[in-house]
């Protein structure tokens, strides 16, 4: 844990569940946070928990241009000691048929979990040059490896998510960033809607506390590892069986596809 001692952490997504879980583990570690999200209230109070005057609070709306130019102005403005790490955790969800969802749903999706984490990479990528050495760690999902019904937009941007990360890890890789991907399966949080925690019941799908992926995050910031890491079992082992024998995933995925329509279908 001593590692996380020099370290200045930008955190997205840092009111939500697993970020929330992950500012407190790397306070504890002795980071130095700079929490990002819309709402000032949550940030604050959040911080107020943190008990550490050391942390900072960027409210932005990291699907807006502005937003965005906020946070980077902000870790410019910290000079040469600046950033040392990056973690985009910030993402949404809307679960539903895709026939049925609206456009602007597809795109918001795309945008937050996808476009936003790629500019913000951009954004702060000659900072964290500059730091020498520095960390970028992208949180995807099983989702951003498997396609599954009622998620088609979620596990675009995530397969898109995990394909960038794998691009700019071997771009960087004779540089001192070092690009991570984490993997949480479902997880207990407020961005699985009560239609998909009912879902998973029904189906046996596990959820994990956001501390344990709060876990996963600080071990990878600890390694300073380039690997990506999967979580969860079976849902690991589905994510080779996916990448080797799709067709068994398909045929396991049809039988659930009744279970899974009912719940996605507008009307329930
Ligand atoms: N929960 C799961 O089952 C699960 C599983 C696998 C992967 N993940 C991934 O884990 C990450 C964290 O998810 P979570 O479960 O903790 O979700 P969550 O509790 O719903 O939190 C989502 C976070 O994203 C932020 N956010 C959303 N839109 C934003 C925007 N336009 N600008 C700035 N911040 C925005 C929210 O902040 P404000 O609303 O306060 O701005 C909030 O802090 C996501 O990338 C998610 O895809 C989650």
């Amino acid at each position: 844990m001593t590692k996380q001692q020099d370290m200045t952490v930008v955190l997205t997504g840092a009111s939500g569940g697993i970020g929330r879980a992950t500012a407190e583990k790397l306070s504890a570690a002795g980071a130095r946070l700079i929490l990002v999200g819309r709402h000032r209230e949550k940030l604050d109070a959040l911080i107020h928990d943190l008990d550490n005057d050391a942390h900072v609070a960027v409210i932005a709306d990291l699907g807006t241009e502005d937003g965005r130019h906020h946070l980077r102005q902000y870790c410019e403005s910290l000079g040469s000691d600046g950033i040392s790490v990056l973690v985009n955790c910030a993402g949404i969800n809307e679960f539903g048929l895709f026939e049925e969802q609206s456009q602007s749903a597809v795109a918001d999706t795309i945008n937050i979990n996808l476009i936003s984490p790629m500019l913000i990479c951009q954004d702060l990528l000659p900072l964290l040059l500059r730091r020498g050495k520095a960390q970028i760690v992208n949180i995807g999902s099983t989702f951003g490896s498997i396609g599954y019904p009622g998620f088609s937009a979620y596990c675009a941007s995530k397969f898109g998510l995990r394909g960038f990360t794998e691009s700019l890890r071997r771009e960087l890789a004779d540089s001192g960033v070092q690009v991570s991907y984490i993997a949480p399966r479902a997880t207990q949080t407020d961005l699985n809607s009560q239609k998909i925690v009912a879902m998973n019941n029904e189906l046996g799908t596990a959820m994990d506390q956001p501390s344990v992926v709060a876990d996963e995050v600080i071990r990878v910031i600890g390694k300073r590892s380039r690997l990506d890491k999967y979580m969860g079992w079976p849902e690991k082992f589905f994510v080779k069986i996916n990448a080797l024998l799709p067709a068994l995933v398909d045929s396991s995925l049809r039988k659930q596809l009744p279970i899974i329509r009912r719940f996605a279908k507008h009307e329930i």
